[in-house]
């Protein structure tokens, strides 16, 4: 066996079931997400006891899997890295317990990862050969959070902004659902959006100016009146629309005035505080429309993860794990885990 650090990941925050092992914080030696997104997607979003359930269900496989996939036993990783937070508590409980039953047997050590922390990672899993350079304006977009940080080193970050309300891709989801698109909305706007006119319906941009603060709720709601001029008895996020709607149009439009003001704010937040190159992290910077206006850019180069490690996993939770544990991160056997938690006060 080689001299490699290796780490197992374990990641339950919100309604994906994810193991992997990773060497030396960036090689992805195996990997295994297992998604409930169908079962959810007939409540419109996560149901979190249906998901705590699944998660007990689903995460002795998943663990199991990705340690005879790497072709290991417990006995050749070093150090076990598991989400315990910001995330639903009864989905972190079910990913820490099993976190710490595996350290309790087989004496390593335990690291408790912020999940957000996670996804700014997953850059370094991908980019091997060109690394972000510091400081680092780090959008991190995802189902729960719209959060600006500014990275000033590895592992050190000072929050500029995040959202007074919806969460942009929360806003992708409840916006589909309205549009009788289904869930997870991201994707389904998406490819709604294609073809359709994001110059249609004049949406507000909310700027929030002299904070970096960001607000979608607006924006939802502008939606929804726009549907109701047209469809007065809709019973909205119940029944679908009628066809007819311009839904592509809707979409698009819709889409539009989300990603101005994410890349808006962004790049003037990097200008501003001398950032040298900008990061998007999370769920949200799957979409393709926010990865290219993004990377549109002339002034910063833009680091964004590929596609199979934008939404959750536990290779992110791996990476962040291999980092702390190098500075020396070992967390007691009775840590708990923490829904709410920051990336940086
Ligand atoms: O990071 P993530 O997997 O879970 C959380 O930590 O929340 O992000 C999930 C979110 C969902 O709201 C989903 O609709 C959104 O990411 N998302 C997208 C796209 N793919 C996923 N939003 C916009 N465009 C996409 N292509
Ligand atoms: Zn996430």
């Amino acid at each position: 066996m080689s001299s490699a650090t290796r780490i197992l990941g374990i990641e339950t925050s919100c309604d994906e079931t994810a193991a992997a092992v990773v060497e030396n914080g960036t090689q992805i030696v195996s990997r295994a997400v297992a998604s409930q997104a169908e079962l959810h997607a007939e409540f419109g979003g996560v149901f979190p006891e249906v998901a705590s359930r699944v998660h007990i269900e689903t995460i002795y496989p998943i663990v199991d899997g990705v340690l005879a996939q790497a072709h290991v036993g417990l006995e050749a990783i070093d150090a076990i890295a598991v989400t315990r937070g910001p995330g639903l508590a009864g989905s972190l409980v079910v990913g820490m317990n099993m976190a710490k039953g595996l350290a309790l047997a087989s004496g390593l050590p335990l690291l408790g990862i912020n999940h957000l922390e996670g996804h700014i990672y997953s850059i370094w899993l991908a980019e091997k050969d060109t690394e972000p350079t510091f400081p680092l304006l780090a959008l991190v977009v995802s189902g729960g959070h719209t959060e600006l940080v500014l990275m000033t080193d590895h592992l050190a970050y000072q929050r500029l902004g995040g959202t007074l309300d919806d969460a942009a891709g929360e806003a992708f989801d409840k916006v589909a659902r309205l549009l009788g698109l289904g869930y997870p909305g991201g994707p389904a706007i998406q490819s709604a959006a294609q073809g359709g006119n994001p110059e249609a319906f004049t949406f507000p941009r909310a700027w929030l100016e002299g904070s970096w603060d960001f607000s979608f709720s607006g924006l939802k709601t502008a939606v929804l009146r726009e549907v109701r001029k047209m469809e007065p008895t809709l019973k909205a996020g119940v029944e679908a629309p009628r066809p007819g709607l311009p839904i592509s149009d809707l979409a698009a439009s819709f889409q539009a005035a989300v990603i101005d003001v994410l890349v808006g704010k962004t790049l003037a937040a990097a200008k501003q505080l001398g950032a040298a190159d900008i990061l998007i992290a999370g769920g949200v910077s799957a979409n393709q429309s926010l990865r290219d206006s993004m990377q549109e850019n002339p002034d910063y180069p833009v680091h964004v993860p590929p596609l199979s490690l934008c939404t959750d996993n536990a290779a992110m939770i791996a990476a962040v794990g291999h980092r702390r544990f190098m500075v020396g991160q070992r967390d007691a056997l009775d840590m708990d885990v923490l829904p709410t938690w920051p990336l940086a006060e």
